[in-house]
């Protein structure tokens, strides 16, 4: 077992994590349990009760956020309380305001429109920009998640996700961990970007984080992004002490490239040249059958990429968790065996939204 001061240090740190944890012992109790054939848990009614706000391009970075977030102060508040708690666990939480006198200090490194949208959302909550760079990072490092992408029996595209918040995030504590959980999901809200007048595209993401999560570029392509841990912070430490280059902060790239490209091939052009600041998996779909992809990012590299492949008799999906194609998954994070056995029982012949969330 890990003690609570290490587990913190791990989750936040989350470079050698990984092989610390491979060493405890399993039990069988992370084992998958797949609900496929069992009572349909899809709710159609359960999505409206997410939020959606409209965010104007048009608008100038200085306002554009601040009609969302000043309704959210004490969400955001509570939001931040757990990662002080968290990181209160190690230094007696003398580390959460160095974060924040380091995110403080790096804020001026972010690209723009994302710099002033920060000032700006500060300046209009109250919570220090510092804070909010700090919470925009930790979703960053959070992304501990399944994407789907999978093709119906029509050539119809299904991109599915969820987000296992907590798996790295919050290690110490289950009580934390639903903590966490429960003060992110009370930010989670829908977002309908606007430019010229004009629809441009939808994401999903937490009230005061400037990123998408998951987004859908309507008769392009789809996009949610997973985190691939261990690599971010060795390009995110120079960063943060010697201030900007030409590289993206990750957690904007996915909105980049939602706003940027008009179709699958030049988002997938797009996120497999961009250069980032960090690792990561982009899981992207596209609107015709077989377009549905994995891109294994480094920071300078794409390190693989996983299609859809209609000679493979499971090459109707492809499905990404946090972890490289050509290693294991921890044991006690494997989601992507039970993943894989699970859409094989779902079969292609069931693939909707009710089929997809019961994976
Ligand atoms: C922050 O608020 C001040 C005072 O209202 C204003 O002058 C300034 O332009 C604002 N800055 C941003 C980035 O919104
Ligand atoms: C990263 O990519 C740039 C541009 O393609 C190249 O000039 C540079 O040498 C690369 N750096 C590394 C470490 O591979
Ligand atoms: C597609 O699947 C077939 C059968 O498994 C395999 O031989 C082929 O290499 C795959 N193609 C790609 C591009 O992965």
């Amino acid at each position: 077992m890990l003690s609570t001061g290490a587990a913190a240090v791990c989750s936040l740190l989350l470079v050698g994590c990984v092989t610390h944890l491979a060493q405890a012992d399993g039990l069988g109790q992370y084992a998958g349990q797949c609900l496929v054939g069992e009572p349909p848990l899809y709710d159609p009614e359960q999505a409206g009760n997410v939020p959606t706000f409209i965010v104007n391009l048009d608008e100038s970075p200085e306002t554009r956020w601040n009609h969302i977030v000043v309704k959210y102060v004490t969400q955001i508040q509570a939001a931040l309380d757990t990662v002080k708690k968290m990181v209160g666990v190690v230094e007696n939480g003398i580390l959460y305001d160095v974060l924040v006198h380091f995110m403080t200090g790096a804020v001026d490194s972010i690209q723009e429109p994302y710099r002033t949208e920060l000032y700006a959302i500060a300046n209009a909550t109250g919570i220090s920009v510092g804070e909010f760079t700090l919470m925009n990072l930790f979703y960053e490092v959070s992304k501990g998640c399944t994407s789907i992408v999978a093709q119906d029996a029509n050539g119809v595209l299904y991109h599915a996700r969820n987000q296992d918040f907590g798996t790295f995030f919050i290690w110490d504590t289950v009580a934390h961990q639903w903590e966490q959980t429960e003060t992110l999901r009370n930010l989670l809200i829908n977002v309908n970007f606007i430019q010229n007048g004009r629809p441009l595209f939808f994401g999903v993401t937490f009230a005061g984080h400037l990123g998408v999560l998951t987004g859908l570029r309507q008769h392009a392509f789809t996009l949610s992004t997973n985190a691939r841990f261990g690599s971010t912070l060795p390009t995110l430490i120079p960063w943060l002490l010697e201030g900007g280059n030409a590289r993206h902060f990750l957690m904007y790239t996915d909105r980049d490239v939602m706003q940027n490209a008009k179709n699958f091939q030049e988002a997938k052009d797009y996120l497999s040249t961009v250069q980032l600041f960090g690792s990561a998996y982009f899981i992207l779909g596209g609107t015709q059958p077989g377009e549905g992809v994995i891109i294994t990012r480094g920071p300078n590299s794409t390190d693989h990429v996983a299609s859809m492949n209609a000679s493979d008799p499971n090459g109707w999906y492809v499905l990404q968790t946090n972890y490289d194609w050509d290693r294991d998954p921890l044991f006690l994070d494997d989601r992507r065996t039970p993943g894989n056995m699970c859409m094989q029982a779902l079969t292609q012949a069931n693939v909707d939204h009710s089929g997809l969330y019961q994976v």
